[in-house]
């Protein structure tokens, strides 16, 4: 069953790859639960051997949702509205009141990749078998490492254009009011892997430490992204559109550990409140932003086109539309929203009043 797709505001589609469903902890043995990613309904449900399963949502008998009222059985999943039961191939395995079962009740399940605190679901637009696997990150179980911290954001914005914040560096100084902003010293695509490194100066009351930010993007929706210089911190993150237009974002912060349970808390706690305000600074800009098509760029911003010709490789169908500017809906509700930092902004200079 093929659902509904809502129209794009930008020149593309959904991309392909992987995108974090859940978070581990969030789904329990023996539990199913209803979710909406890639414009469609899915249930996840964990299987009583801890397998993680994602599927279409609606049973192919008469359409009840099994993420609302299904049922976990052994590694089958049972509907709430006639009791059929489906396999983790999505395959009709029993009718409580038929002899047979039906061979065409298929539900469409997604490829499903349990790692780094993330149950991460593999999403093709037709169908097709994962092109790769998400990297372990091999802080989370080192032992050297506390957390995760964990926050989550709901945006209306396209996954590439909230993505595309990582390569703007000036940004940081109008939008984040930071009195400096990341050197980007490289940035290198291979495949479905995109690193960055740059620094930063970081100042503190006993003056400027000489800090980094190196990240690497491990295909559309999951990133790494390594801080050092004041305290080494670790955030791994995951964007997974809802639909074209709309994505949820989770951060897991991690800090490494310094003996003591309460100071890592509580600098894990500062890491992914600093970065969480920075979120919220750039929410405002992203959802009333248009998508240009051809940016009038300075020459020393960010690798903006770079960035874009690796992120179109996980468009699978293409939109064919000639505008050169994509601008938001029109959102009255929202008329009246300004960026937190305007007046920050204006000590920059950047004010035309
Ligand atoms: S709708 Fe699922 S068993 Fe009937
Ligand atoms: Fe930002």
């Amino acid at each position: 069953m093929s659902q509904q797709s809502a129209p794009s505001r930008y020149p593309f589609t959904m991309p392909s790859g992987w995108f974090a469903v859940a978070e581990s902890p969030d789904l329990d043995v023996g539990q199913s639960k209803a979710a909406y990613y890639f414009d469609s309904h899915l249930v996840l449900w964990r299987d009583e051997t801890g397998t993680a399963h994602v599927s279409d949502a609606f049973c192919p008998h008469l359409g009840a949702h099994l993420g609302h009222g299904g049922t976990v059985e052994g590694c089958e999943i049972k509907c709430p509205f006639h009791g059929w039961k489906f396999d983790a191939e999505g395959t009709n395995t029993d009718i409580p009141y038929s002899e047979r079962t039906n061979g065409r009740a298929q539900i469409r399940v997604y490829p499903v990749l349990e790692r780094n605190g993330f149950i991460y679901a593999w999403y093709h637009p037709h169908g097709e078998a994962p092109a790769w696997e998400v990297t372990e990150v091999a802080e989370i179980d080192g032992g050297e490492f506390s957390g995760p911290k964990r926050t989550n954001h709901l945006v209306q914005v396209g996954i590439q254009e909230m993505a595309e914040n990582a390569v703007d560096s000036a940004h940081f100084r109008y939008v984040h009011n930071t009195a400096e902003v990341p050197v980007i010293e490289k940035y290198e695509s291979d495949g479905h892997v995109a690193t960055m490194e740059s620094s930063q100066k970081f100042p503190t009351p006993r003056g400027v430490v000489n800090g980094r930010i190196d990240s690497i993007a491990d295909g559309p929706g999951v990133s790494i992204i390594r801080f050092s210089g004041i305290i080494d911190t670790l955030l791994v993150s995951a964007s997974t559109p809802i639909d074209a237009n709309t994505t949820q974002t989770r951060f897991n912060f991690y800090v490494r550990s310094m003996g003591d349970d309460k100071l890592n808390s509580s600098v894990g706690a500062a890491f992914a409140a600093e970065v969480d305000k920075q979120f919220k600074e750039d929410m405002p800009i992203w959802e009333h932003k248009a998508h240009l098509v051809r940016p009038a760029l300075a020459d020393n911003d960010g690798p903006f086109m770079k960035f874009r010709k690796w992120y179109a490789q996980f468009y699978v169908d293409a939109i064919i539309d000639d505008r050169t500017v994509f601008p938001p809906p029109y959102w009255p509700e929202k008329m009246d929203e300004t960026p937190a930092k305007a007046t920050a902004s204006a000590k920059h200079g950047t004010s035309t009043d």
